[in-house]
């Protein structure tokens, strides 16, 4: 497949794998990129920017193929210095980064400097556009179905993908409910560039989330998710169990409740135990309205290439909607 980011990356696919804290390891960055797509390994995963150096090298020993890293300025540690995963970044070689969470403002520079190539992820097109004139190369839009923090405005993708489209220059990528080539086919037919995927990289085979946590997620539906920390201004979509739901009770609560008081619930070793160990309500488990259009359990290799082919598929039976001398043969 050819589109502007298959050139700018130098992937055989515009499929691209979204950063997944805990989850965005080395093994699955590298199966990624080894089916044709575009790996990304989590800064944010890992203790120090010394760690993730070593992460780098690992993917790098388990594939020859092009892959990111994914910065998540709000997450990183206010004691670590941006700085020091840039450099760590840069010392390590990596040509893609993409950045989240927070205006790329701090660290565009020195990346650009180096002429890495730049995703930025967000979740509106007003941020879309200050990224696009800061100088990022690409933008990843999160619509309001994502994984993660899908943001205060509450768009989802079929609105948001054209209305970035429309606003910006740059290659726009799909993020956000997104996990077969049907949904990869609508999002170029409507403007994109290439689509990001949390969940459904998540939901594979060379992910290490305990297999429990696999099962469960395939068994849930698109209504299993619930919107938390929205009190904070700082939503997050996640997996509905017991934990979100005593978050979700505390904000509403006469009163509602500070970070302070919801930290302790919120950690991020809770959550990590949680995919690590299978006891599924142990933590927060970040995931899309997605896990209800996803019944099985590939490798990206199967993943990535069903995708394409089920993306052509769709892509010549809407075009066959016009039958073959161009007049509809819809009655
Ligand atoms: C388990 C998990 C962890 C995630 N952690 C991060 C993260 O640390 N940083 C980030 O920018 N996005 C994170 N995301 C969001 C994804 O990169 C992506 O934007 C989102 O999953 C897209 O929606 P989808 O899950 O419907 O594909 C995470 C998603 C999942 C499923």
């Amino acid at each position: 497949m050819k589109t502007r980011i298959t050139d700018l990356l130098g992937i055989r696919y515009p499929i691209v794998e979204g950063g997944m804290q805990w989850v965005g390891r080395a093994e699955l960055a590298a199966a990624v990129s080894n089916a044709g797509a575009l790996g990304m390994v989590t800064a944010r995963t890992l203790p120090t920017p010394d760690a993730l150096c070593r992460e780098i090298a690992r993917t790098r020993a388990l594939t020859h193929e092009p892959f990111g890293v994914n910065l998540t300025l709000s997450l990183l540690d206010q004691t670590q210095r941006y700085d020091d995963w840039v450099e760590a970044i840069v010392d390590s070689g990596v040509r893609i980064v993409e950045t989240a969470g927070n205006n790329p403002q701090p660290v565009i520079a020195r990346l650009k400097a180096h002429g890495i190539t730049v995703i930025h992820k967000c979740t509106s097109v007003r941020h879309a556009l200050s990224a696009q004139r800061l100088g990022v190369d690409i933008i990843s839009i999160d619509g309001f179905e994502a994984a993660g923090h899908p943001g205060e405005d509450d768009v989802p993708l079929l609105v948001l993908l054209p209305a970035a489209r429309r606003a910006l220059c740059v290659p726009v990528i799909a993020s956000g409910g997104i996990a077969d080539g049907r949904a990869m086919a609508a999002a170029l037919v409507l403007g994109a560039d290439g689509v990001n995927m949390g969940t459904r990289f998540m939901l594979t085979q060379e992910s290490a989330v305990h297999e429990h946590v696999k099962q469960t997620l395939l068994a849930a539906s698109e209504r299993d998710t619930v919107l938390i920390k929205r009190s904070l201004k700082r939503t997050a979509r996640h997996f509905d169990n017991t934990l979100a739901r005593e978050v979700l009770a505390l904000e509403r609560r006469p009163g509602g409740a500070s970070h302070d008081e919801l930290k302790h619930l919120l950690s991020g070793a809770r959550g990590r135990s949680a995919l690590e160990t299978g006891d599924v309500g142990a933590g927060l488990i970040t995931a899309s309205q997605v896990i209800g259009l996803i019944d099985d359990l590939p490798t990206c290799a199967e993943l990535v290439a069903r995708m394409v082919s089920e993306c052509r598929a769709a892509l010549d039976a809407a075009h066959n909607l016009f039958g073959s001398n161009g007049i509809g043969n819809v009655k």
